[in-house]
Protein backbone atom coordinates (compact mmCIF):
# COMPACT_ATOMS: atom_id res chain seq x y z
CA UNK A 1 0.00 0.00 0.00
CA UNK A 2 1.11 3.47 -0.56
CA UNK A 3 1.19 5.34 2.86
CA UNK A 4 -2.20 7.95 2.76
CA UNK A 5 -3.66 10.00 5.06
CA UNK A 6 -7.63 10.77 6.45
CA UNK A 7 -9.31 13.43 8.36
CA UNK A 8 -12.11 14.63 10.30
CA UNK A 9 -13.01 18.25 11.73
CA UNK A 10 -14.49 19.25 15.15
CA UNK A 11 -17.95 20.67 15.56
CA UNK A 12 -19.72 22.79 17.75
CA UNK A 13 -23.25 22.71 18.88
CA UNK A 14 -24.90 26.12 18.39
CA UNK A 15 -28.07 24.95 20.20
CA UNK A 16 -30.06 22.51 21.88
CA UNK A 17 -27.02 19.91 23.56
CA UNK A 18 -28.27 17.51 26.06
CA UNK A 19 -31.95 18.43 25.47
CA UNK A 20 -31.36 16.74 21.98
CA UNK A 21 -30.34 13.30 24.11
CA UNK A 22 -33.92 13.40 25.39
CA UNK A 23 -36.04 14.04 21.93
CA UNK A 24 -35.21 17.82 21.22
CA UNK A 25 -34.18 18.64 18.01
CA UNK A 26 -30.27 20.49 17.99
CA UNK A 27 -28.42 22.35 15.66
CA UNK A 28 -24.43 21.64 14.75
CA UNK A 29 -22.07 22.87 12.63
CA UNK A 30 -18.72 21.34 11.13
CA UNK A 31 -15.81 23.38 13.22
CA UNK A 32 -12.90 23.23 10.39
CA UNK A 33 -10.57 25.08 12.49
CA UNK A 34 -9.40 22.18 14.35
CA UNK A 35 -8.42 18.69 12.57
CA UNK A 36 -7.78 14.69 13.42
CA UNK A 37 -5.51 13.34 11.03
CA UNK A 38 -4.41 10.01 10.65
CA UNK A 39 -1.64 8.86 8.26
CA UNK A 40 -1.22 5.09 7.90
CA UNK A 41 1.64 3.61 6.05
CA UNK A 42 2.82 -0.05 6.17
CA UNK A 43 4.47 -1.92 9.30
CA UNK A 44 7.10 -4.70 9.36
CA UNK A 45 5.90 -7.87 8.63
CA UNK A 46 4.46 -9.49 11.84
CA UNK A 47 3.76 -6.71 13.30
CA UNK A 48 0.33 -6.02 13.38
CA UNK A 49 -1.14 -2.87 13.66
CA UNK A 50 0.26 0.02 15.92
CA UNK A 51 -1.72 3.17 16.65
CA UNK A 52 0.82 6.11 17.31
CA UNK A 53 -0.50 8.94 19.01
CA UNK A 54 2.44 11.25 19.82
CA UNK A 55 0.18 14.08 21.02
CA UNK A 56 -0.83 12.42 24.44
CA UNK A 57 2.34 10.35 24.22
CA UNK A 58 0.49 6.70 23.49
CA UNK A 59 1.28 3.71 21.50
CA UNK A 60 -1.37 0.68 21.61
CA UNK A 61 -0.64 -2.58 19.64
CA UNK A 62 -3.59 -4.74 18.14
CA UNK A 63 -2.24 -8.28 17.32
CA UNK A 64 -3.37 -10.84 14.97
CA UNK A 65 -5.93 -13.31 17.07
CA UNK A 66 -6.74 -10.59 19.40
CA UNK A 67 -10.51 -10.13 19.37
CA UNK A 68 -12.44 -7.42 20.91
CA UNK A 69 -12.87 -6.71 24.20
CA UNK A 70 -15.88 -6.60 25.99
CA UNK A 71 -17.73 -2.90 26.86
CA UNK A 72 -14.47 -1.15 28.98
CA UNK A 73 -14.40 2.09 30.58
CA UNK A 74 -10.86 2.35 29.43
CA UNK A 75 -10.91 6.19 27.23
CA UNK A 76 -7.85 5.20 24.99
CA UNK A 77 -8.77 1.60 24.24
CA UNK A 78 -12.36 3.21 23.38
CA UNK A 79 -10.85 6.10 21.50
CA UNK A 80 -8.09 4.33 19.60
CA UNK A 81 -8.40 0.59 19.15
CA UNK A 82 -12.43 0.12 18.95
CA UNK A 83 -12.33 2.64 16.04
CA UNK A 84 -9.59 0.26 14.20
CA UNK A 85 -11.27 -3.42 15.35
CA UNK A 86 -14.84 -1.84 13.76
CA UNK A 87 -12.95 -0.67 11.03
CA UNK A 88 -10.76 -4.22 10.12
CA UNK A 89 -14.42 -6.37 11.40
CA UNK A 90 -16.30 -3.83 8.15
CA UNK A 91 -13.20 -5.19 5.94
CA UNK A 92 -13.51 -9.00 7.45
CA UNK A 93 -9.70 -9.34 7.00
CA UNK A 94 -7.04 -10.15 9.53
CA UNK A 95 -5.37 -7.69 11.38
CA UNK A 96 -2.55 -6.00 8.71
CA UNK A 97 1.07 -4.80 9.58
CA UNK A 98 -0.31 -0.96 9.43
CA UNK A 99 1.17 1.55 11.23
CA UNK A 100 -1.40 4.46 12.14
CA UNK A 101 -0.22 7.73 13.73
CA UNK A 102 -2.46 10.09 14.85
CA UNK A 103 -2.35 14.24 15.08
CA UNK A 104 -5.23 16.21 16.60
CA UNK A 105 -5.88 19.90 17.05
CA UNK A 106 -8.97 18.86 18.93
CA UNK A 107 -8.88 19.65 23.01
CA UNK A 108 -10.08 16.33 24.49
CA UNK A 109 -13.36 16.17 26.47
CA UNK A 110 -13.90 19.71 25.81
CA UNK A 111 -17.70 19.76 23.24
CA UNK A 112 -15.69 20.18 19.99
CA UNK A 113 -16.16 16.87 19.07
CA UNK A 114 -12.81 15.13 19.74
CA UNK A 115 -13.54 11.58 20.27
CA UNK A 116 -16.26 11.71 16.73
CA UNK A 117 -13.34 13.40 14.97
CA UNK A 118 -10.89 10.80 16.21
CA UNK A 119 -13.01 7.46 15.12
CA UNK A 120 -14.06 8.71 11.75
CA UNK A 121 -10.73 9.85 10.77
CA UNK A 122 -9.32 6.09 12.04
CA UNK A 123 -11.84 4.11 10.26
CA UNK A 124 -11.39 6.14 7.06
CA UNK A 125 -7.15 5.62 7.33
CA UNK A 126 -7.71 2.20 8.55
CA UNK A 127 -10.24 1.35 5.46
CA UNK A 128 -8.52 3.62 2.69
CA UNK A 129 -5.38 1.61 3.63
CA UNK A 130 -7.51 -1.90 3.05
CA UNK A 131 -8.33 -0.82 -0.15
CA UNK A 132 -12.21 -0.96 1.37
CA UNK A 133 -13.19 2.89 1.42
CA UNK A 134 -16.20 3.65 3.10
CA UNK A 135 -18.83 6.33 2.29
CA UNK A 136 -19.98 8.56 4.53
CA UNK A 137 -23.59 6.57 4.96
CA UNK A 138 -21.39 3.51 5.91
CA UNK A 139 -19.36 5.76 7.97
CA UNK A 140 -21.96 7.44 10.66
CA UNK A 141 -23.04 4.33 12.40
CA UNK A 142 -19.69 3.23 13.17
CA UNK A 143 -18.57 6.31 14.42
CA UNK A 144 -21.80 6.03 16.53
CA UNK A 145 -20.75 2.80 17.74
CA UNK A 146 -17.65 4.67 19.45
CA UNK A 147 -19.74 7.23 20.81
CA UNK A 148 -21.20 5.19 22.60
CA UNK A 149 -18.69 3.61 24.06
CA UNK A 150 -17.60 6.65 25.62
CA UNK A 151 -20.70 8.28 26.44
CA UNK A 152 -23.09 5.68 27.09
CA UNK A 153 -26.31 7.35 25.57
CA UNK A 154 -24.70 10.15 22.39
CA UNK A 155 -27.77 11.37 20.86
CA UNK A 156 -25.83 10.97 17.76
CA UNK A 157 -25.30 14.64 16.96
CA UNK A 158 -21.50 14.37 17.17
CA UNK A 159 -20.79 11.79 14.75
CA UNK A 160 -23.82 12.76 11.85
CA UNK A 161 -22.23 16.46 11.81
CA UNK A 162 -18.47 15.40 11.84
CA UNK A 163 -18.90 13.00 9.36
CA UNK A 164 -20.47 14.91 6.99
CA UNK A 165 -19.32 18.06 7.51
CA UNK A 166 -22.02 19.77 7.16
CA UNK A 167 -24.90 21.86 9.18
CA UNK A 168 -27.45 19.85 10.70
CA UNK A 169 -30.29 19.75 12.02
CA UNK A 170 -30.54 17.03 14.31
CA UNK A 171 -33.14 15.09 15.86
CA UNK A 172 -32.25 11.73 17.29
CA UNK A 173 -33.13 8.96 15.64
CA UNK A 174 -34.41 10.52 12.75
CA UNK A 175 -32.27 11.02 9.29
CA UNK A 176 -30.12 13.99 9.93
CA UNK A 177 -31.68 17.07 7.87
CA UNK A 178 -29.29 19.54 6.54
CA UNK A 179 -30.19 23.36 6.15
CA UNK A 180 -29.11 26.44 4.52
CA UNK A 181 -27.19 29.09 6.31
CA UNK A 182 -28.36 32.18 4.32
CA UNK A 183 -26.05 34.95 5.93
CA UNK A 184 -22.61 33.63 7.05
CA UNK A 185 -21.82 34.49 10.76
CA UNK A 186 -19.08 34.55 13.22
CA UNK A 187 -18.24 32.84 17.03
CA UNK A 188 -15.38 33.37 18.64
CA UNK A 189 -14.80 29.80 20.45
CA UNK A 190 -13.13 30.50 24.46
CA UNK A 191 -11.71 27.24 25.97
CA UNK A 192 -11.92 27.28 29.63
CA UNK A 193 -8.90 24.89 29.30
CA UNK A 194 -11.24 22.26 32.01
CA UNK A 195 -11.63 18.94 30.24
CA UNK A 196 -15.04 17.43 31.24
CA UNK A 197 -16.41 13.87 30.39
CA UNK A 198 -19.84 14.35 28.51
CA UNK A 199 -20.54 10.78 30.02
CA UNK A 200 -21.28 12.59 33.56
CA UNK A 201 -22.58 15.45 32.46
CA UNK A 202 -25.10 13.43 30.39
CA UNK A 203 -25.38 11.18 33.43
CA UNK A 204 -26.19 13.58 35.85
CA UNK A 205 -28.86 15.23 33.19
CA UNK A 206 -30.94 11.98 33.46
CA UNK A 207 -30.89 11.71 37.19
CA UNK A 208 -32.59 15.10 37.26
CA UNK A 209 -35.16 14.06 34.49
CA UNK A 210 -35.63 11.47 37.08
CA UNK A 211 -35.72 12.89 40.16
CA UNK A 212 -37.97 16.00 38.60
CA UNK A 213 -39.14 14.98 35.86
CA UNK A 214 -41.96 17.74 35.08
CA UNK A 215 -39.33 20.99 35.87
CA UNK A 216 -36.42 18.98 33.59
CA UNK A 217 -39.31 17.72 30.82
CA UNK A 218 -40.14 21.57 30.56
CA UNK A 219 -36.47 22.97 30.18
CA UNK A 220 -35.95 20.39 27.72
CA UNK A 221 -39.24 22.34 25.58
CA UNK A 222 -37.91 24.92 26.13
CA UNK A 223 -34.24 24.54 24.68
CA UNK A 224 -36.54 22.42 21.75
CA UNK A 225 -38.76 25.60 21.07
CA UNK A 226 -35.53 28.06 20.71
CA UNK A 227 -33.72 25.91 18.69
CA UNK A 228 -37.03 25.80 16.30
CA UNK A 229 -36.38 29.53 16.64
CA UNK A 230 -32.55 29.59 15.84
CA UNK A 231 -33.11 27.68 12.43
CA UNK A 232 -35.51 30.23 11.58
CA UNK A 233 -33.09 32.71 12.30
CA UNK A 234 -30.70 31.20 10.34
CA UNK A 235 -32.63 30.59 7.67
CA UNK A 236 -34.10 34.02 7.03
CA UNK A 237 -30.33 35.67 7.78
CA UNK A 238 -31.79 37.84 10.91
CA UNK A 239 -28.70 36.70 12.38
CA UNK A 240 -29.24 39.33 15.52
CA UNK A 241 -32.08 37.27 16.76
CA UNK A 242 -29.44 34.34 17.35
CA UNK A 243 -27.87 36.54 20.12
CA UNK A 244 -30.77 36.38 22.91
CA UNK A 245 -31.87 32.36 21.55
CA UNK A 246 -27.71 31.50 23.01
CA UNK A 247 -27.94 33.87 25.60
CA UNK A 248 -31.36 31.76 26.39
CA UNK A 249 -29.92 28.43 25.81
CA UNK A 250 -26.92 29.32 28.25
CA UNK A 251 -29.62 30.24 31.09
CA UNK A 252 -31.47 27.04 30.57
CA UNK A 253 -28.29 24.92 30.22
CA UNK A 254 -27.56 26.45 33.93
CA UNK A 255 -30.81 25.26 35.13
CA UNK A 256 -29.43 21.84 34.35
CA UNK A 257 -26.36 22.35 36.08
CA UNK A 258 -23.83 21.64 33.19
CA UNK A 259 -22.33 25.11 33.12
CA UNK A 260 -20.11 25.98 35.97
CA UNK A 261 -18.31 29.07 36.76
CA UNK A 262 -15.87 29.67 34.57
CA UNK A 263 -17.78 29.17 31.92
CA UNK A 264 -20.70 31.67 33.32
CA UNK A 265 -17.57 34.10 33.72
CA UNK A 266 -16.55 33.96 29.91
CA UNK A 267 -19.95 33.66 28.74
CA UNK A 268 -20.72 37.10 30.42
CA UNK A 269 -17.00 38.45 29.53
CA UNK A 270 -18.16 38.25 25.98
CA UNK A 271 -21.52 39.74 26.61
CA UNK A 272 -19.69 43.03 28.46
CA UNK A 273 -16.95 43.06 25.08
CA UNK A 274 -20.09 43.24 22.58
CA UNK A 275 -20.88 39.89 21.39
CA UNK A 276 -24.35 39.24 20.78
CA UNK A 277 -24.76 36.29 22.90
CA UNK A 278 -22.76 33.57 24.31
CA UNK A 279 -23.63 29.81 25.60
CA UNK A 280 -21.91 26.69 26.48
CA UNK A 281 -21.31 24.34 23.74
CA UNK A 282 -21.36 20.98 23.79
CA UNK A 283 -21.46 18.59 27.24
CA UNK A 284 -20.41 21.33 29.61
CA UNK A 285 -19.00 22.06 33.20
CA UNK A 286 -15.93 22.92 31.12
CA UNK A 287 -14.52 22.61 27.68
CA UNK A 288 -15.89 25.47 25.39
CA UNK A 289 -18.17 28.32 25.16
CA UNK A 290 -18.93 30.26 21.80
CA UNK A 291 -19.73 33.62 21.49
CA UNK A 292 -21.58 35.36 18.38
CA UNK A 293 -19.62 38.35 17.34
CA UNK A 294 -20.05 40.65 14.81
CA UNK A 295 -16.89 40.97 12.90
CA UNK A 296 -16.06 44.38 14.29
CA UNK A 297 -16.06 42.69 17.55
CA UNK A 298 -14.20 39.84 17.52
CA UNK A 299 -10.53 41.71 18.57
CA UNK A 300 -12.75 43.08 21.62
CA UNK A 301 -14.16 39.56 22.53
CA UNK A 302 -11.39 37.31 22.16
CA UNK A 303 -9.19 40.05 24.30
CA UNK A 304 -12.02 39.87 26.66
CA UNK A 305 -12.02 36.19 26.74
CA UNK A 306 -8.06 35.68 27.49
CA UNK A 307 -8.69 38.37 30.15
CA UNK A 308 -10.84 36.36 31.68
CA UNK A 309 -8.80 33.37 31.70
CA UNK A 310 -10.04 31.63 28.09
CA UNK A 311 -6.91 29.20 27.21
CA UNK A 312 -7.21 29.33 23.90
CA UNK A 313 -9.35 31.53 21.42
CA UNK A 314 -10.70 30.63 18.09
CA UNK A 315 -12.48 32.81 15.35
CA UNK A 316 -14.58 30.69 13.19
CA UNK A 317 -17.10 31.87 10.34
CA UNK A 318 -20.32 29.64 9.93
CA UNK A 319 -21.89 29.05 6.32
O1 LIG B 1 -19.40 17.28 24.74
P1 LIG B 1 -19.66 16.84 23.34
O2 LIG B 1 -18.90 17.54 22.34
O3 LIG B 1 -19.48 15.35 23.20
O4 LIG B 1 -21.19 17.16 23.03
C1 LIG B 1 -22.18 16.35 23.59
C2 LIG B 1 -23.57 16.86 23.30
C3 LIG B 1 -24.59 16.30 24.26
O5 LIG B 1 -25.86 16.77 23.81
C4 LIG B 1 -24.34 16.80 25.68
C5 LIG B 1 -24.58 14.78 24.28
C6 LIG B 1 -25.12 14.12 23.03
O6 LIG B 1 -24.87 12.94 22.87
O7 LIG B 1 -25.82 14.78 22.24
Amino acid sequence: MQPLSASAPGKIILFGEHAVVHGQPAIAVPLAAVQVTVCAEPAPPGTGTVIHAPDVDQTRFIKPGTGESADTPDPLYNALVYPVKLALSVCDQPVPDLALTVRSTIPIASGLGSGAALAAALIRATTAALDHPLDNDALNPLVYEVEKRHHGTPSGIDNTVIVYERPVFFVRGTPPEPFTITRPFSLVVGDTGHSSPTRLTVSDVRSLVDAEPDRVGALFEQIGALVHAARTAIESGTIETLGPLMNTNHALLQELTVSSGQLDRLCEAARRAGALGAKLSGGGRGGNMIALTQPDDIPAVAQALRAAGAVRVIHTTVG
